[in-house]
This record gives structure tokens, sequence and C-alpha cells, in this order.
């Protein structure tokens, strides 16, 4: 099992922090599909999905904060760091390079209910890099390694750091910072397998990720290091694994429009097969509780207007279902949102029973 510090997750499975989509309302979703037995006499705690099984989602995380809008009290950075007690453990995320208020933010994310204190060190956005944070921070490593300590020491729980192999191929740093960043306290590195100047694109650099591995290892082999980049399928995570030697992986982009995925990634990497895909009307079923969530959380205003962005993701995995995405763009109202869907899910549900029946 994967412990950060003593914090002790259930899978080594990460959801990674994705600006503008994995918020409280969505995480939740992600949380609420399980796939990982129970094991007898563990403490399920709001993990336990109901069925057996632990949610297969072992971290998830909120998105990058600015330190100066939550110690504000912001209203849209209080959305942004919105969670509860269900959504635990979870990391809040946190950028700059201003060690003051760095660490204060910190203790303000402690104590509005982060098990842990993640530090950005991977964003490529000029507007937080021009300020010297996110990936800006690969490039001064002494300093980044200081501030690093400030926060560990500023805070009870524990603090870890998502970096990038380097601001480009002139400046990598896998070799150097991360073991810093482990002396200097951080208990865990993710470390998106690509530089800052390749953005997101061309492919991730799995030998980048195994590089740093190995030179955290070295120093402090207990503590775990995640790969990150292009995991859209099990067998995506599976080769992570095997040709990186990280100890979890976390999911960016392949997880929008399929919170199911971390189900399908556990069943592989503890069996070698894929599972049996969950039935369309189960996966159409979550798109209706992440609408729900976004409702309650925000309101149906806002849960509309986010399902009808999101549908193209969702739609990819509920085919077949004609004109589904038109017939989205034309509702309006959430009700009627919500009697389509109702009556969307009651068909596949239908359909799937159906072919369940089918004589082979
Ligand atoms: C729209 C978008 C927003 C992102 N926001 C964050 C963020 O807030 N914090 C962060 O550390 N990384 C952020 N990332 C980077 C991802 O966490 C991840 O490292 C990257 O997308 C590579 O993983 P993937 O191939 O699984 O998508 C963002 C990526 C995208 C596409």
């Amino acid at each position: 099992m994967l412990s950060i510090g003593d914090v002790q997750l259930q899978t080594n499975l990460l959801l990674a922090p994705v600006a503008g989509y994995f918020d409280l309302a969505y995480r939740k979703v992600v949380r609420s599909v399980g796939g990982v037995p129970c094991r007898p006499g563990d403490v399920s705690g709001p993990r336990d999905v109901g069925d057996g099984t632990y949610g297969a989602v072992g971290l998830t995380c909120t998105e990058l904060l600015c330190p100066h809008a939550v110690l504000r009290e912001a209203d849209r950075a209080m959305w942004r760091a919105a969670t509860d007690d269900e959504d635990r453990p979870v990391a809040m995320q946190l950028y700059g390079c201003d060690a003051d208020i760095l660490c204060e933010a910190a203790r303000w994310a402690e104590a509005r209910g982060a098990t842990i204190i993640d530090i950005n060190m991977g964003c490529p956005v000029d507007k937080v890099t021009k300020k010297h944070g996110g990936s800006k921070l690969l490039c001064t490593p002494g300093s980044t390694a200081k501030l690093a300590a400030a926060v560990v020491n500023a805070v009870s729980v524990p603090v870890t750091a998502k970096i990038r192999l380097g601001w480009d191929d002139d400046q990598i740093i896998v070799d150097t910072l991360p073991p810093a960043l482990c002396d200097a306290g951080v208990q865990m590195i993710t470390v998106h397998g690509r530089t800052t100047a390749m953005r997101f694109k061309p492919s991730v650099r799995l030998d980048g990720i195994a590089q740093t591995v190995a030179a955290v290892k070295r120093r402090h082999p207990d503590l775990p290091v995640i790969g990150n980049g292009d995991i859209t399928t099990p067998a995506d995570a599976e080769r992570m694994v095997d040709a990186t030697g990280c100890d979890g992986v976390m999911v960016a982009r392949g997880a929008m429009g399929q919170p199911w995925l971390f189900r399908d990634i556990a069943h592989r990497l503890a069996t070698g097969e894929d599972p049996p895909p969950l039935p369309r009307h189960e996966r159409a079923r979550l798109v209706l509780a992440h609408f729900e969530n976004l409702a309650r959380y925000r309101d149906d205003k806002v849960a509309l207007r986010t399902i009808r962005q999101r549908i193209s993701k969702y739609s990819a995995h509920l085919q077949p279902w004609p004109g589904l995405r038109r017939s989205v763009a034309a509702i309006t109202d959430a009700d009627a949102f919500r009697d389509f869907w109702q009556a969307g899910v009651g068909r596949l549900r239908v359909e799937h029973e159906a072919e369940a029946l089918a004589p082979v």
C-alpha cells in the first residue's frame, strides 16, 4: 500500500490536479466508482462505495490555488479549494515562490481539510511562470528546495511536489531537484514526463520518469515517486509502471469523461487483464451524479452549462446513443436535462438487459 508520510492510500492511483475540471463535484463522482475489494477489518470510511469495494482512486487533488486568493477567501478561490469530509484523502495544490505567503496559505489549507499540501512545480502557463511560480521553480533548484523546506516546517500534514523533467532539454533537473526536495522533507514526488518547453505534447518521456525514480530512490528508497503523462487506458498505466518503476500513476486528461477509468486501471494492475467494461447505463448514471453534484454545490445553471461543455467527452464513452450531443446542446433548462437523461439511463439499462439475455 502506498504511504505519503503517515497518510496511507487505498490504491496507488491518483487523480491529477486539473484547473477548471476536477473540482469537488467531479472528484466525488470519481471516488464513487469502486473496484478494489474491501479488506476484512479495514475501517472503510467514505471510500467504501457500498458494493463491497473501495473507490479505486487513492488520492485526488484540488487544482492549483493562488495563495493570495485563498488567504483573501475570494469567491472563486473558495470554490476551487472546496472539499468536504467525503472528499478524503485530498491534496490541496498551491503555487508561487514567496515562502512567507506560501507557508501561510499552506496553514490555511491544512485548517480547511487538506490531507496533503502539494506544491506546483510544473505549470507552464505564462501568468504563473512570469511570477517565478509553477515550472519556473525548476530553474532555481537551490532556492526551490529551501522554499519546500519552509512549507514542510509550516504544516503538520505531508508536503509533496509535482514537477516536470526540467524547463527544456538544456535544463533537465531529474537527477538533482527531486532528491534535494526529498532531503528538504517533501514526502512524494509526482513527475509529469515532459519539459516546460514541451507543454502537453509530444509524447511523454518514460525514460525521464524512470531517471527521476532512480534519483529519488538512491537517497530516499522509501519515498514514493508517481508517474504522470499520457495515460488514457489501463494498458498505458501498466506500461508506465513497468517502464519506469514508479510507485503509482496520476491521470489527468484521460480521466475527463471517464470517471470509471481508475476502476479499470486498478483491475488491470491487479490481474494483468482489463475488466468487463462498466455498462453504459452505469456510466450514464455517473454523468447524472456529476450533474446533481454541480447543482448541489453550485446551482442548476452552472450544472447545465458544465455538462453541456463536457458532453463531447462523455458522449465518446456512451455510444451508441444517436443524436446525444445535439440533444444536450438543445436543452436550456436543468429539469429538462434531468428528464432527458433519466429516460436515457432507463433506455440504456433495458438495452443492457436485452443484450445479457440474447442467445450467443
Ligand atoms: C486543462 C488542464 C489544466 C491543468 N491544471 C493543472 C493544475 O491546476 N495543476 C497541475 O499541477 N497540473 C495541471 N495540469 C497538468 C496535469 O495535471 C497533468 O500533469 C498533465 O495534463 C499530463 O497528464 P495527462 O497526460 O494525464 O493529461 C493541467 C492540465 C490540463 C490539460
